[in-house]
């Protein structure tokens, strides 16, 4: 009693402010995972800024306004080891204070990028005293012995000077962030070697020479049931081997080389990440540039957190709470899937700006559960408030409460129509099978005609049996029962609307030529909206005709077969 009153008497005088409220912190819910912020689940519908937009507050204040008229919640911006650190040991927080600031005025959430020892693989953004001392802190190398401005992930030098001014950082902002404006770490930036699959220095050598690490051997015996199939299936053509070099374990290749170098850079990254966390435990993840376009390791920045060395990077890196893509590239479907598994919390820090990113974003929510979203040079818009992204996070953010209870338990889905190749796609919610669409299949516009159609999408969500919310842009949907039955799919009714505080209010009922006289429900191109779609079943007979002979003719009979 004495103890605790001692206690209670030194945490009001000398805990900081922050530890009185619950950090912001990743939660499952069914299987999902979710970034909960004041208790409740935050999406983040974000952007990125430019990179070097947040090294300068004079030209930030250009941008606050831009970012308030696209009304995003979180802002995705780079704090810069050169410019926190420009002398070993003297650091300067005057542009972070400015950020956590301003984004605080603006109810503006920040996700803080560490552009530390890595950025799009090179080592451009560490100090200066870092970048002319090479011999204090070494580069990688290449195979023809050419050093690269990359730090190498072998040395203990520069994981600890990278890790001293990353804690420093997490401190101050412990210390300074009363409002938790920031929610969310990305440690580094696209961690991954260039020219080569590994850094072929002599230290590196030597490490590829030698056993695989016993913490890997074994995490990969654990977990040998839920590995990623790609790289299950890359350790059993060696025959699933649990000790010897890497060359022995995994065979001689430069997929093994790969996975040798991701290895030591998780390492290092877990040194700092789990340094970080340790004086403010704020989620933390880390951005993959993707291994695109039929490119090998090293003509890809090999060894990055890459969806098929995720078992590798979870192995050396349990602080980093999850791996995740920039997708620039084709395939956004594809690039998800590959990161939405074996349970990683799924979120997209980047993707390419454009109109596209309208789509993606139902997309992402409706069939990935994601955290959030954010595209990349966020600001580079010359119109924010017109921005098609705008239209798709408005209607994210009135779904909020909704979807934040719907996410995990299997009642949601997505569908993206990014290719004319593919218009169609069927989506099975509960006891009905949607067959989506892009609106242009219609054919009932005189674009559908052109070469290329604006990309659509869509987020599904069962709300009862028979109910359905959709929300998107450029969609057609039908809809079949999937029962033993067969029984034939019918639309009861289709109201547009809209979410007020969590509370569905129905506007247009939309039926005759708006719905096809029953036959679809729309969301054409260029518009954006919330249909709450209510279905029922009806029984419809199968009638076959049989030939029955008579006395003197023959004759037809219907029957109607109960299928
Ligand atoms: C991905 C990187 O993570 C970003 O910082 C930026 O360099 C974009 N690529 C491309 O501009």
């Amino acid at each position: 009693m004495k103890y605790s009153l001692y206690f209670i008497i030194f945490s009001f005088f000398f805990l900081p402010d922050v530890f009185s409220q619950t950090l912001p912190y990743l939660k499952k819910q069914g299987n999902c995972t979710q970034l909960i912020i004041n208790e409740k689940p935050f999406f983040i519908l974000g952007g990125e800024l430019a990179n070097s937009s947040a090294s300068d507050a004079e030209y930030m204040n250009g941008i606050w306004p831009k970012l308030e008229a696209m009304k995003l919640n979180t802002v995705l911006a780079p704090v810069y080891w050169e410019l926190i650190e420009p002398k070993e040991n003297q650091f300067d927080f005057s542009l972070v204070d400015h950020m956590i600031e301003n984004a605080g005025k603006h109810k503006i959430k920040l996700v803080l990028l560490w552009f530390g020892s890595w950025k799009n693989s090179m080592s451009c953004y560490v100090p200066e005293w870092v970048k002319k001392d090479q011999k204090r802190f070494p580069r990688v190398k290449t195979s023809s012995g050419k050093t690269l401005e990359i730090l190498s992930p072998f040395i203990k030098e520069n994981w600890e000077a990278d890790k001293k001014a990353f804690v420093a950082l997490m401190k101050h902002i412990r210390e300074t962030d009363k409002n938790q404006t920031v929610i969310m770490i990305q440690v580094e930036n696209e961690i991954g070697m260039i020219e080569n699959a590994r850094d072929m220095s002599d230290i590196a050598n030597k490490l590829y020479a030698s056993e695989v690490p016993s913490e890997l051997i074994q995490y990969i015996l654990k977990n040998k049931k839920m590995l990623i199939p790609e790289f299950d299936q890359y350790w059993s053509k060696n025959g699933y081997k649990g000790k010897g070099t890497w060359e022995e374990v995994f065979g001689k290749d430069i997929y093994t080389e790969e996975i040798f170098q991701a290895w030591h850079f998780a390492r290092y990254t877990e040194e700092i990440t789990n340094a970080g966390k340790s004086v403010y435990n704020l989620p933390m993840y880390l951005n993959a540039a993707l291994n695109s376009r039929g490119r090998k390791p090293g003509e890809y920045p090999s060894a990055g957190p890459l969806a098929h060395l995720m078992d590798i990077w979870r192995a050396a890196a349990p602080s980093i709470d999850f791996l995740s893509p920039d997708i620039y590239d084709k395939g956004f479907e594809n690039w998800c899937t590959l990161y939405d598994r074996n349970n990683n919390p799924f979120f997209i820090p980047e993707a390419r700006r454009g109109p596209q990113t309208a789509a993606q974003a139902f997309y992402v929510f409706g069939a990935h559960n994601t955290i959030g979203f954010s595209p990349f040079s966020i600001e580079s818009t010359s119109d924010p408030a017109n921005e098609p992204l705008v239209k798709t996070y408005n209607i994210l953010y009135q779904l909020t409460p909704l979807l934040s209870e719907k996410q995990g338990k299997n009642v949601t889905a997505g569908v993206l129509f990014d290719e004319k190749e593919h218009p169609k796609k069927k989506i099975q919610l509960g006891e009905y099978v949607f067959e989506f669409a892009h609106d242009y299949t219609l054919g009932w516009s005189p674009e559908a005609k052109n070469e290329t159609w604006p990309e659509s999408g869509a987020l599904i969500i069962q709300m009862a049996p028979d109910e359905f919310l959709v929300a998107g842009t450029g969609i057609v949907a039908t809809f079949q029962t999937n029962t033993p039955e067969k029984n034939t799919a019918g639309i009861l009714s289709i109201d547009e609307g809209s979410y007020e505080k969590g509370q569905w209010t129905p506007q247009r009922r939309l039926n005759g030529d708006e719905n096809h006289q029953g036959r679809h429900l729309r969301i054409p191109v260029n518009q954006w909206g919330i249909q709450y779609l209510r279905l029922y079943k009806f029984f419809t007979p199968y009638s076959i005709n049989f030939l029955i002979p008579g006395s003197s003719t023959y004759r037809w009979q219907s029957y109607i077969l109960h299928l």
